[in-house]
């Protein structure tokens, strides 16, 4: 009879599972971490995407036990520290430092310590959260503190390393630290190139420690479930910080814009009772016993403020119901959109171009945000105008000359709505920004007009740009009364909510175009990343509304 345990296998569901249930297909553990901690050779099937259990890859597999390993040598650690603290208190032999005067000290930010300003001077004060301890004896600790405006590393060292705030300090904790600023010796690192050398510090509020330490969120290796559950938390890493200061340096970059260029802003109602891109994305509620939706586009508010405002842009969210989870595809978005009167198709062409461009220049030669754009994708060139024209017939064209087929296995011909994949591949093949244009009425929206050249086709554009796809929808818009009434009745929409955009053909109509810009997806494409959740606060998606 042999001795030997047969590997278990476990079941992980991110999504349904429990870290406390039995890890059967039926009861699955919520994570892999806690299988292998189980069992390091256990098999471990991980419920995909499609719904189906599949087989952990073994890079999975070595990063969580690496993971584990992480976590162990942090608990011994912590562990010692916790014995030291006992034999201390036992011996009474705690240290008592006494706190530096409120008139000797300056409480200064973090971002007013670099090589462009004069180093304060005496003692200066910093307050914010421990973002990594290393302790490299027992009389010399480093502690990075962060306070919302960057990264400065402390040194405690001889008795300072002895009080009960160090010896129960744990990562996340709020804390207050005196000391003098230098700059690091020659041949040493910090994050800002100074150090704080502490005279006094002290816990302002603990963060948990042991098992529930931050240290056990921030792990890189989490399902990406998991680490949208602890968004939270994740917000505090220095990756996704930086990405939120970025994106508020592009919502920056394009008011510049717009403001250089006289548009004036505003802030339509994102609570509607009419579509604006089709009834199979609108989120329906009831609003005081009547139907409204989120809105999905602001345009048509934005048209009825040509004629008081002149040239108009909002930043605002909008919202689609959208069926799948693709990587460029979420239920909420922020969507920058603007409106142009007496302006003409190509106009439109070369207002979409300039704005891509004014806002990659900015951003580029920003000395904050161009060096994390430069860290994040270190590839990124502002593009240059003018984009390539491609139409939507000779796109169709492209297609069929380089075997792309429909899933039917049959060739695209005109009138095909373009699918994403096949989008996606003539983008990345020829790997420049591509204004894709005139496409016919059946594919677009009720508000768009018809080209005069070719009355199947419509004035409207998509930019595509590589690694991502459409990053702009616009178009023209029916100027003319009975064409819109057409138009509703083409889409079969009911034209009496829409009363009050019908009156911008009544009184006083003028050619007219705009445009929608999804930040979510801008930011993917400049910060080459894979998916647009990567850029957001708190991405909502398909089965996704929390935090
Ligand atoms: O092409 P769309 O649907 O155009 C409109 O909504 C127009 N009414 C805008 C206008 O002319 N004022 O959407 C515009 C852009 C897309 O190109 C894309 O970047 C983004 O909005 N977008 C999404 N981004 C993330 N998730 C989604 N589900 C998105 N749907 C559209």
């Amino acid at each position: 009879m042999s001795d030997q345990t047969p590997t278990p296998t476990f079941h992980v569901c991110a999504k349904a599972g429990s870290d406390t249930n039995a890890g059967t297909a039926e009861a699955p553990f919520k994570t892999v971490e806690h299988a292998l901690t189980l069992s390091p050779t256990a098999e471990v099937m991980e419920m995909s995407e499609e719904g189906e259990f599949k087989k952990i890859s073994s890079k999975t597999r070595s990063r969580v036990l690496k993971n584990i390993e992480k976590q162990e040598k942090q608990r011994q650690a912590d562990e010692l520290r916790a014995k030291q603290l006992q034999e201390r208190l036992e011996a009474s032999k705690l240290v008592q430092i006494e706190r530096p005067s409120a008139d000797e000290t300056t409480y200064i930010k973090i971002r007013d310590v670099c090589e462009e300003k004069p180093v304060p001077e005496g003692i200066v004060l910093i307050k914010g959260w421990v973002h990594r301890i290393r302790i490299q004896s027992k009389k010399l600790m480093f502690v990075v503190v962060r306070d919302g405006t960057g990264l400065m590393q402390c040194v405690l060292n001889d008795q300072l390393c002895e009080t009960y705030d160090a010896l129960t300090l744990t990562r996340e904790s709020t804390v207050e630290v005196y000391g003098t600023l230098n700059q690091v010796p020659k041949g040493k690192t910090s994050p800002n190139g100074f150090e704080l050398k502490a005279v006094f510090f002290k816990i302002i509020s603990a963060a948990p420690g042991g098992k529930d330490s931050a240290d056990n969120i921030f792990n890189d290796d989490a399902n990406p479930e998991v680490l949208l559950d602890q968004r939270h938390m994740v917000l505090r890493d220095q990756g996704p910080s930086d990405i939120m200061r970025f994106r508020a340096f592009v919502l920056n970059a394009f008011r510049t814009h717009y403001n250089d260029n006289n548009y004036c802003e505003v802030t339509p109602p994102l609570m509607v009772q009419t579509q604006v891109e089709g009834g199979s994305t609108l989120f329906k509620f009831d609003y005081y016993g009547q139907d409204a939706y989120l809105t999905q586009s602001s345009q048509l508010y934005l048209e009825t403020v040509l004629p008081s405002l002149g040239d108009v842009y909002c930043i605002a969210q909008s919202f689609r119901a959208e069926k799948s989870r693709t990587r460029r595809h979420l239920s909420e978005y922020t969507h920058v959109e603007a409106e142009c009167s007496f302006i003409s198709f190509e106009d439109l062409l070369n207002r979409v171009e300039k704005l891509v461009c004014d806002v990659s220049n900015h951003i580029w030669n920003h000395p904050v945000a161009g060096k994390i754009l430069r860290e994040v994708n270190p590839s990124f060139t502002p593009p240059e105008a003018p984009f390539l024209r491609m139409s939507y017939i000779e796109g169709i064209e492209w297609l069929n000359e380089h075997g792309q087929l429909k899933p039917d296995g049959t060739p695209y011909v005109f009138g095909d709505d373009i699918p994403e994949a096949p989008e996606r591949y003539m983008t990345d093949s020829i790997n420049r920004p591509i204004l894709f244009h005139s496409f016919p009425a059946e594919v677009k929206s009720f508000y768009m007009p018809r080209r005069e050249e070719d009355n199947r086709l419509t004035e409207s554009v998509d930019l595509l740009m590589p690694g991502v796809g459409e990053i702009v929808g616009g178009s023209m818009r029916i100027w003319d009364l009975e064409e819109l009434m057409k138009g509703y009745e083409r889409e079969g929409i009911d034209p009496t909510p829409y009363y009050w955009f019908t009156d911008q053909r009544r009184y006083g109509s003028c050619p007219h175009g705009g445009y929608g810009l999804g930040l979510e997806r801008f930011l993917t494409w400049m910060l080459g990343l894979h998916h647009v959740r990567d850029v957001c606060l708190y991405p909502r998606f398909t089965g996704r509304c929390r935090p």
